[in-house]
């Protein structure tokens, strides 16, 4: 539907849905049912990561809560700085509670090493991280996560809630973007 802007598919539906399901099962084995925290509450970075997390959260054999936080990086819109300015931050106190961030994709890691930080000076019971890709090549700061659905190479990718320009996050697949798009050849 959008013409050849998608050069091909990197990860279809099915293998997302399969993921989510081993990620789920990962999630569901890491926090009782019964914590004396509560129920898990899982952090949703907008908007990339909305797809992921209501799949997440329909696979989880565990009481959820669900909240969002949307965040920006100043720099170019294909690379991150690592200077982050919140743009939405959580309704809710997260003092006491299981934590769980739900990112759509970690690429130098700065957006997610900032979040991170931040997060854990509002004194969570536990902080952890399940995203659904990875960029190894691209890492420019080590973090710790959980869970990752995909290692993939270093191109940049959309679908699946993830776009270019606001465009392409409707897609049900993970592609890669036909470089004529963002201006290349
Ligand atoms: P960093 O570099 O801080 O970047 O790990 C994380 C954020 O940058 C966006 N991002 C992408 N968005 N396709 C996208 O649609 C990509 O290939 C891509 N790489 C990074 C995304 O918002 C992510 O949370
Ligand atoms: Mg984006």
């Amino acid at each position: 539907m959008y013409g050849d802007d998608i050069a091909s598919v990197l990860i279809s539906e099915e293998q997302i849905a399969e993921k989510v399901e081993e990620l789920a099962e990962l999630v569901a084995k890491r926090y009782p049912a019964d914590a004396p925290e509560g129920d898990l509450l899982l952090v949703g970075v907008l908007k990339g990561a909305i797809f992921f997390m209501t799949d997440l959260a329909k696979k989880l054999t565990v009481p959820t809560q669900m909240e969002f936080m949307a965040v920006s990086s100043y720099g170019s819109s294909t690379s991150s700085s690592g200077v982050v300015r919140i743009m939405k931050d959580l309704d809710k106190d997260i003092a006491g509670r299981n934590v769980l961030i739900v990112e759509d994709i970690i690429d130098s890691g700065l957006t997610l090493s900032w979040l991170l930080r931040n997060l854990s000076s509002r004194n969570p019971a536990s902080l952890e991280v399940v995203t659904l890709l990875r960029k190894p090549d691209a890492l420019r700061t080590q973090v710790d996560v959980m869970g990752v659905g995909f290692d993939i190479p270093n191109e940049f990718v959309v679908g699946y809630g993830l776009d270019y320009d606001e465009r392409y996050r409707d897609l049900p697949y993970i592609g890669t973007l036909n470089p004529k798009v963002y201006g290349g050849k």
